[in-house]
């Protein structure tokens, strides 16, 4: 067993995970998935069929807290990372259900490390919150910004839950002793991100690719992160050492329609033919600080054209080889007929 660790991920096979696992995997980690579902399409598209075969894959329910605590036992985890989740839409349209997989599976999660914790030593518990807990109102009046103390009001089920999320993460500490980083992404994008409500930036370069007419539903500014950035965040804060409860927000770039159409196009020349923004802001504040996370050791932001650029040559490769399934990426099938 290389010293690279023995990491357990949850919610392995969505867009988050798959970029976590492929980045493990590259560095010589032992790497378990814990996820729901069985379709590992997200993983498929970002690595190896080598890779794939070096992961080993459990089907699991997070609300389950004997399968979570077998699945961490069996595989010799001592590093978690906690990324199943259901995302704004799906809290939304089942409130009970959101509540039960992102607040009652966060608990389980560190339940399970604090069980685990008594016969073997375990890294600090690494989780994605959200800045989908504030509202656009939650930044400083004068500067616009939103401030790492902000006092989050949440306007949505998923942000209350991301709250509660943090709030367990503190008792655990302040009760057992079980360390934690929760990490707040704002808008992630890069391969995979196919579903949740900032998915729209990375669906059109998709739809770009495939010439597919595609309307992003919002426009205004927000602050992008690059799925395989947040991936070596959340690995950096498992390796760390650091002890008690701490949350950071991410540093990215903040981009509005038009510059992110610029991206596109610059990538896939033909894009603004097809891709169009609705003139909507999102609900949340843009322009957001991350003081402390430099704790976590160098971090390195890929810059947005960049991270567009990568994104759309893995999908024109997809593409040339017969592998962009539209429905696969969150799109409607493709029109029979010429686009109108
Ligand atoms: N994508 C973003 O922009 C963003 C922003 C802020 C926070 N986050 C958080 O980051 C995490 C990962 O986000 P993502 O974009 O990869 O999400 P995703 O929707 O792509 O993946 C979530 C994964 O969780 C799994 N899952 C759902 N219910 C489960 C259950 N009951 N048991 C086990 N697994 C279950 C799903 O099968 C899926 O593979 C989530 O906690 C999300 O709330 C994401």
């Amino acid at each position: 067993m290389s010293d690279a660790g023995r990491f357990l991920v949850t919610g392995a096979l969505g867009c988050i995970g798959a970029w976590t696992v492929r980045t493990l995997v590259r560095d010589g980690a032992q790497v378990t998935t814990f996820d729901l579902g069985a379709d590992d399409r997200r993983l498929r598209l970002i690595m190896t069929v080598e890779e794939l075969e070096r992961v080993r894959f459990e089907t699991g329910d997070i609300t389950d807290l004997a399968a979570l605590r077998r699945a961490i036992d069996d595989s010799g985890s001592t590093n978690v990372i906690h990324l199943a989740a259901l995302q704004v839409p799906f809290c939304r349209a089942d409130p009970p259900l959101g509540a039960r997989v992102n607040v009652l599976g966060t608990v389980n999660v560190f339940e399970a490390v604090r069980q685990q914790a008594a016969s073997r030593p375990m890294a600090p518990v690494v989780y994605t919150s959200s800045i989908g807990m504030f509202g656009a109102g939650d930044a400083d009046p004068v500067s616009g910004r939103l401030r790492t103390d902000a006092i989050p009001h949440p306007i949505n089920h998923y942000g209350v839950y991301k709250l509660a999320n943090e709030g367990t993460a503190s008792v655990y500490w302040l009760d057992n002793g079980i360390s934690s980083v929760g990490l707040r992404p704002m808008t992630v994008y890069g391969v995979g991100r196919d579903q949740g409500m900032t998915s729209g930036p990375t669906k059109a370069i998709v739809a770009a690719v495939l010439h597919q007419p595609y309307t992003v539903p919002f426009s205004g500014p927000t602050l992008y992160q690059y799925a395989e950035d947040v991936a070596r965040t959340l690995i950096a804060a498992s390796r760390s050492s650091i002890g008690g409860s701490h949350v950071f927000n991410l540093p990215g770039e903040v981009a509005d329609g038009p510059t992110i159409l610029a991206a596109i196009e610059a990538a896939v020349p033909g894009a603004s033919e097809v891709i169009r923004f609705e003139p909507v802001d999102l609900p949340f504040p843009s322009e957001i600080d991350h003081d402390g996370i430099e704790v976590l050791g160098q971090l390195d932001v890929t810059p947005l054209a960049a991270g567009i650029r990568a994104s759309a040559e893995t999908y024109l490769a997809l593409a040339r080889a017969g592998r962009l399934e539209p429905a696969a990426h969150g799109l409607e099938p493709a029109a029979a007929g010429p686009a109108a």
